[in-house]
């Protein structure tokens, strides 16, 4: 059996694809804890600075979660299965590597669920969004409900749960759910070029930025404030604090050592 989820790191970026094309990438329990394994290895990784997350196949990203494996468990089961779903998602949100979705087709349901927990998304023109549960008698259950309304707003996310309906790449760039679209011919090399972009920079700095947003959108505006300034502050412990100050006032480039 091939791997359900392929790696393939150069350069420090990590590229993830999920690989069950036959089924437009749907996700299985297998593929999620074969998922959560790779990027438990990918975040301790110190070569990995960047990580990027496709699927295989030219139609689809990921189809949603394995609808034959779905249709016949019982309420305690789809539940776990939920929590499992979720927990894998956390991990690529709370992954320390800013993780880039490159969305090559459809991206629906728990694929949709998916893209929403990485950092960034770049999409291809052939891509297409959605939450279509209600058709199938069900609620989004991987976050989509808590990630989509934050992306978009609360109504605009409403709108995509309560009618299923699908929308275009430019669409989904449009309400703010994707940061990128680009011909699908170009979709991995420029996912490569964002990545390798945000690969340059500290790698401390990353790594804290993305914990005081994902962390800080957690807690009241108090405490967010107070747990920014603290991450602030933590940067003036670093090397690379010194050196990025040093070398804007040297007017050069500065060296990082992520340290
Ligand atoms: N689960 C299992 N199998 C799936 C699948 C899924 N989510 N999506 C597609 N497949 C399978 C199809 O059954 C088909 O298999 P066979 O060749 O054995 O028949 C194969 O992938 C190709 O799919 P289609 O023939 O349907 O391809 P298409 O081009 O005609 O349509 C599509 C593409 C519009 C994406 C359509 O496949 C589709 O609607 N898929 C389901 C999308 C969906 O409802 N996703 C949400 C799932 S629920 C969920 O994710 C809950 C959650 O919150 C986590």
């Amino acid at each position: 059996m091939s791997e359900l989820v392929l790696l393939d790191t150069r350069e420090g970026i990590a590229t993830l694809t999920i690989n069950r094309p036959e089924v437009l990438n749907a996700l299985n329990g297998d593929t999620l804890e074969a998922l959560r394994q790779k990027i438990a290895v990918l975040d301790s990784d110190p070569e990995v600075r960047v990580v990027i997350l496709t699927g295989a196949g030219e139609k689809a990203f990921v189809a949603g979660a394995d609808i034959a494996r779905m249709r016949d468990l019982g309420p305690l089961a789809a539940r776990d299965m939920a929590l499992l779903a979720q927990a894998v998602l956390n991990d690529l949100e709370r992954c320390r590597k800013p993780v880039i979705a490159a969305v090559n087709g459809y991206a629906l349901g728990g694929g949709c669920e998916l893209a929403m927990a990485c950092d960034l998304r770049v999409a291809s023109e052939s891509a297409r969004f959605g939450q279509p549960e209600v058709n199938l008698g069900i609620i989004p259950g991987w976050a989509g409900t808590q990630r989509l309304p934050r992306l978009v707003g609360k109504g605009r996310a409403l709108e995509l749960i309560l009618t299923g309906d699908m929308v275009d790449a430019q669409e989904a760039w449009r309400i703010g759910l994707v940061n990128k679209v680009v011909p699908h011919a170009e979709l991995l090399p420029e996912a490569r070029k964002l990545a390798l972009k945000i690969a340059a920079r500290s790698q401390v700095a990353t790594r804290l930025c993305k914990e005081a947003v994902h962390h800080g959108l957690e807690l009241d505006s108090a405490r967010a404030g107070i747990f920014e300034a603290d991450l602030f502050g933590l940067c003036f412990s670093t090397a690379d604090q010194k050196e990025g100050m040093s070398a804007f006032l040297e007017k050069r480039k500065a060296q990082f050592r992520d340290a």
